[in-house]
């Protein structure tokens, strides 16, 4: 095989066949194609796209250049969900316990923020002493123990995305949909789920940033996933402003055990009753039936609380200890009376990210404290004068740069101006 005879085949719109597939993944990952190679080729897919065999080939090339990982013998039905990612995106901490709390079992492999999206793994880190890496055996006990995990892939998971992502992230060839498809579903098919229920975000804070594209986004993973046997379904939800009312990792943990506690902001605990059920029917459970509880009913009798506590205790972390607080607040107020009309979720993920709850570089470290709390949602009145925002920092010195990001992020008007929208809008099987 011949690396330029491939890339010249990709670049002028020719079809891969499955063995150019297989040899280039397998190659690349041993190290015998030069990153220079890859990166051209990885741009011919970007400008000319892929058909479902290549993606399919892709993906599964990807998933075989490392371990896949096999629950399919435990008590329970497997079942997984994924976001595309977001701001103030906390959904998998309720809903790891909930869906445990209601019979199936959940193996969530979760990563890092990167930019302006939350990582869930760094939403964690903030309670003391939970911890994001397992082994294989720890995984399996902690699953089988409390019928949820959430901790970070090792590095024996699919290593050809590993090094195709961090090249992609440097060569402005992310946004691809069947790159983003074989690298999030290679990843989903080895961690060993049975089913997996996708949540692909549309709007300015989400990669698709129009319905078009993450509906072919959706259809591409949700096809992936059925032609490798693993039952798989998309939501397509709103992501124009952000989830909940806090953004940042400690801010999102606690807001998360409000929702856990049969309270917190309504659309978070919309989504993660309408992610729950889903992943219950996805894995052949029928909510509210055959001793299968609702979700609703999970967060309001205390039992999805019930699973949350035992997961984080299984992985060393305590759920009663007081979470990290950011040493500095400055409140922003509302420079006029009315309804917010818009609240941009990239402005507001963006604040974030510069008062520390993000990072630059996969090395940086994040501050847990840091973020913003929205005291108006789209929708909502406030007064001229009224806090709308809460920043939270170590960094003084950050303050500015994230006031400035948050200068045009939101429309006050007339109630009249303000129409709602779902947040689920559309479900793809
Ligand atoms: N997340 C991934 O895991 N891969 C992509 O390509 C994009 C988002």
């Amino acid at each position: 095989m011949d690396v330029i005879e491939i890339i010249r085949a990709k670049r002028d719109g020719g079809t891969l066949t499955p063995e150019q597939i297989d040899w280039v993944i397998g190659a690349y990952t041993r190290g015998e194609i030069a990153e220079e190679q890859m990166a051209a080729l990885a741009m011919a897919i970007f400008l000319q796209g892929m058909d479902r065999s290549e993606v399919s080939r892709w993906t599964e090339a990807m998933l075989d250049s490392g371990e896949r990982l096999d629950f399919s013998d435990l008590a329970r039905p497997t079942t997984d969900k994924h976001s595309t990612g977001g701001v103030g995106d906390k959904i998998t901490l309720p809903l790891t316990p909930t869906v445990a709390a209601c019979g199936a079992a959940v193996p969530q492999l979760s990563g890092r923020g990167l930019g302006h999206t939350g990582g869930t793994l760094d939403k964690l880190e903030a309670i003391p002493g939970w911890k994001a890496s397992l082994s294989t055996e720890e995984m399996r006990r902690v699953l089988t123990t409390t019928g949820g995990v959430i901790c970070a892939a090792g590095s024996g998971l699919a290593p050809a995305d590993r090094r195709l992502y961090a090249l992609r992230d440097v060569t402005g060839t992310v946004e691809s949909i069947p790159l983003i498809s074989a690298s999030i579903m290679s990843k989903k098919l080895a961690e060993g789920t049975g089913s997996l229920v996708l949540d692909v975000k549309v709007g300015s804070g989400a990669f698709m940033k129009d319905l078009a594209s993450a509906r072919e986004l959706a259809r591409t993973m949700v096809d992936i996933g059925n032609d490798h046997g693993v039952r798989t379904v998309a939501l397509l939800t709103d992501m124009e402003s952000p989830l909940g009312r806090q953004v940042g990792n400690a801010l999102e943990v606690a807001e998360a055990v409000e929702v856990l506690s049969g309270g917190g902001p309504a659309d978070v605990v919309e989504l993660t009753v309408a992610l729950a059920r889903e992943m219950l029917l996805a894995a052949g459970l029928t909510p509210g039936e055959g001793g299968t509880r609702d979700p609703a009913e999970a967060l309001r009798d205390g039992s999805a609380l019930a699973s949350w506590k035992e997961l984080v205790r299984e992985q060393g972390g305590d759920p009663d200890a007081p979470l990290p607080v950011a040493a500095e607040r400055r409140v922003v107020l509302a420079p006029t009376g009315g309804v917010v009309t818009r609240l941009d979720a990239y402005q507001v993920g963006l604040a974030a990210w510069r008062l520390g709850a993000g990072r630059a570089r996969k090395e940086d470290a994040v501050s847990f404290g840091a973020g913003v709390t929205l005291h108006a949602k789209p929708g909502e009145e406030v007064k001229a004068g009224e806090p709308l925002f809460t920043l939270h920092t170590d960094e003084p010195e950050r303050f500015d740069r994230a006031a400035e990001a948050l200068e045009g992020a939101f429309d006050i008007g007339a109630g009249d101006e303000w129409k709602p929208s779902p947040l689920v809008i559309d479900r793809i099987a």
